[in-house]
């Protein structure tokens, strides 16, 4: 039987491109800076399957050029960069991988709010330049027990960052679009975004980037924060207006940022927010485990096979195409 031709944008794990392979004839687009632009879009055009990455606009002008796509997967849990209208007007399914990076993307935000806390970092960069002269003349940091911990947008991931926290001693408060029960059932209590960024000694931003999301954090919320408030965002870069973010840390008006994610990325070097002491700056490692960014890519591959197949998705964002798909019964 012929196979199918599918494009993948960027790298995947050895195992999990053999495993495509066997399936599929491949074409990998991930130098571009040795293979031009104008031949991914020569490839599109006969392409079935599209395996995307992150930093690529999935629109309308590319779907365009791509006429005999049947589905297209990420493998990400956000996909901000995917006009998922554009793809449910054409009927194909676009596929993401929730779940399977829930621990390690909790890991990572809740090691940055540690690191933050207790200047992990700042300690390592003291002893590594030859600091440490006494027991006293330390970097020192602030406790987390007894602390309020905010966390806005609290689902899955944010459930497993307040377990974490909740280990350590903290309470925790989480603003979501409405109250939910499971984040009660484990202690949470419902604050306003408002309640929230005026009680939290720490605020971490677990939200997906939207139209009602880009650019909530901004002037007004640090100035509604305490003085004392660490901020944390392990969402995605453009939650944050980083000049008003860079302002409210210089006036002290919060005390410390942790960033998992930048706007734009990778960060630029020349952004004054680089020179701060009371910034740590991860370049985007939320789900940067070998074993999770390997679960995520055999997901992927699991969505870009169903698709080919003509079957549901495992993990279907457009659940309205997906619903097609499952109940076809065949011409
Ligand atoms: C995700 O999956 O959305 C993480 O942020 C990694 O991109």
């Amino acid at each position: 039987m012929e196979k199918s031709n599918v494009v993948i944008i960027g790298d995947l794990p050895q195992t999990v491109l053999e495993r495509l392979e066997e399936e599929a004839e491949l074409r990998v687009w991930n130098k571009p800076e040795a293979i031009p632009y104008d031949t991914l879009m020569a490839w599109l055009k006969d392409a079935e399957g599209l395996l995307s990455r992150g930093d690529i606009q999935v629109n309308d002008n590319i779907l365009a050029q791509a006429p005999n796509l049947r589905v297209i997967a990420q493998s990400s849990a956000g996909y901000d960069n995917i006009d998922i209208d554009a793809c449910t007007r054409r009927s194909i399914p676009f596929g993401n991988t929730p779940e399977v990076l829930n621990d390690a993307t909790a890991d990572l935000t809740y090691g940055l709010l540690l690191s933050a806390a207790r200047k992990i970092t700042e300690g390592s960069e003291f002893v590594k330049r030859g600091k440490w002269k006494s027991p006293f003349d330390v970097p020192m940091g602030v406790d987390l027990y007894g602390k309020t911990l905010g966390i806005v947008g609290m689902g899955n991931i944010g459930r497993a960052v307040a377990r974490r926290a909740q280990a350590s001693g903290m309470n925790i408060v989480y603003h979501n679009r409405k109250v939910n029960e499971v984040n009660e059932s484990m202690g949470a209590v419902y604050a306003t975004f408002e309640e929230l960024l005026a009680n939290s000694d720490f605020i971490v931003v677990l939200v997906p980037l939207n139209n009602h999301t880009r650019g909530l954090f901004g002037k007004e919320e640090f100035r509604q924060m305490k003085s004392s408030a660490y901020f944390i965002n392990a969402s995605r870069g453009s939650v944050v207006n980083t000049n008003e973010l860079f302002d409210a840390l210089v006036s002290e008006q919060i005390a410390y940022a942790a960033l998992d994610v930048t706007d734009p990325e990778p960060i630029n070097m020349a952004h004054p927010i680089m020179s701060l002491k009371n910034v740590l700056i991860t370049p985007h490692i939320g789900s940067a485990a070998i074993e999770t960014r390997t679960r995520m890519a055999h997901l992927a591959v699991d969505n870009i096979l169903a698709g080919l197949e003509g079957k549901p998705l495992p993990a279907c964002v457009n659940e309205e195409v997906n619903f097609c798909l499952t109940n076809y019964k065949g011409d």
